[in-house]
């Protein structure tokens, strides 16, 4: 198994640092300081060396250091798939015109996106944003999984994108009032095959997702999480060969054209998608759960993912987790601490008091977080 470590990692005019360095030798990566010191701006640096937009879905502009010329940097040496490399993504200085696009590279060499960073790294992150997500709109526990499989396949995001712009530009056609019949069929058509392209990607993950949440089931100290999604198009995909699924969609789209036109929106299809999660030792709803037990089923599935993740890619995924360990009681602390070592991931783990991570072991790092510094202790 190849993990995802970050041996190095650097910031230049990102949020509150202004330029920090982290070393880091080992993989309980362990950062604590008082509120607003900067230790999710520093779990958000490190997510930036993966697809997609950060784990606070941030605009680029926001990130820059409000202190700087609105440029920023990160760059981090990494040990993964390919081996050792560097890692590099931020924005240049504003310039007035157009919008500003992230750039990334591998060892100094400008890639085309920060999809190629996923032939390096895999990672996954549990924030206390997803603190409601059994409860919140669907949107959120679709984009919470498509991170999910974004971490098996590293083309998932900017299908997803593409399949959101082929979308838009269906919803605008159909505003037209006597829009052009070839034009709005081949726009489907290509929906219809990012749709189907998305859809099975999800499907194989959650089946196999379902699948590991299962075999783990009472060996982790963590509740077991019974997961489908609710998506016919993910079903059938998992039944039926993809070009009869495609067919079917196109000509879904196709007969409901009047009825989208009305609602100015695209009303059925995978960008619909909702991830129901149960919680299985009680065979009740996700959020139906207590916070206490919902915020396990959380961990718990992050946990089978990354074990899923190591075994069908031989990467084992970096994990940041934000501020989850303060609200373990200390025995499920101490079995994520053992559950996290025997995976053998690089750990990110946040935290305001010091004393939740007294049981880390000899291999926990631990940074002390203030005012954007980050200073390693002993
Ligand atoms: N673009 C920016 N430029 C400068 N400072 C910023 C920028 N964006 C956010 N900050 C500041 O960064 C500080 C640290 O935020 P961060 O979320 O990392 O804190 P934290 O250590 O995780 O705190 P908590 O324990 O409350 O979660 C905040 O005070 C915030 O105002
Ligand atoms: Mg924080």
């Amino acid at each position: 198994m190849t993990p995802s470590r970050i041996h190095r990692l650097s910031l230049t005019h990102f949020r509150n640092y202004r330029t920090a360095t982290l070393q880091v030798a080992g993989d309980m990566v362990v950062l604590v300081g008082p509120n607003g010191a900067g230790k999710t701006n520093c779990m958000e640096a490190v997510s930036f060396l993966s697809p997609g937009r950060g784990l606070r879905r941030a605009t680029l502009e926001d990130i820059a250091d409000n202190q700087g010329d609105g440029s920023w940097a990160v760059s981090a040496e990494v040990e993964g798939a390919l081996g050792l490399a560097t890692l590099g993504t931020g924005i240049d200085p504003p310039t007035g015109d157009a919008s500003n696009s992230r750039r990334c590279r591998i060892d100094r060499e400008p890639v085309g996106s920060a999809t190629a960073f996923g032939d390096h790294l895999r990672m996954v992150w549990l924030t206390p944003a997803m603190d409601g997500l059994f409860m919140g709109a669907a949107s959120e526990r679709r984009r919470f999984f498509d991170r999910l499989v974004l971490a098996i396949d590293s083309e998932h995001s900017s299908r997803v994108s593409a399949l959101e712009r082929s979308l838009r530009s269906r919803n605008r056609l159909l505003e037209v009032r006597n829009y052009d019949d070839h034009w709005c069929g081949a726009i489907e058509r290509e929906t219809a095959e990012l749709a189907v392209a998305v859809a099975a990607s999800r499907g194989q993950t959650a089946a196999k997702l379902a699948a590991m949440l299962h075999e783990r089931g009472a060996a982790s100290a963590f509740p077991s999480a019974e997961i489908m999604l609710d998506g016919w198009m993910e079903n059938a995909l998992l039944r039926e060969p993809a070009t009869a699924v495609e067919d079917r969609y196109r000509e879904i789209l196709r007969a409901s054209r009047p009825r989208d036109a009305a609602a100015g929106r695209t009303l059925d299809g995978p960008h619909l998608t909702d991830l129901q999660v149960a919680y299985a030792p009680k065979n009740m709803p996700a959020r139906d759960a207590s916070t206490g037990e919902q915020k396990a089923l959380l961990i718990g599935l992050v946990l089978a993912h990354a074990t899923m993740v190591a075994e069908m890619t031989g990467i084992v995924p970096l994990l940041l987790l934000d501020e989850v360990v303060a609200h373990l009681d200390p025995n499920r602390r101490k079995a994520l601490f053992d559950e996290l070592a025997k995976l053998g991931a690089q750990v990110w783990m946040t935290g305001a008091d010091p004393a939740a991570f007294v049981d880390i072991g000899p291999t926990g790092e631990i940074f002390d977080v203030e005012s954007g510094r980050a200073t390693r202790r002993g």
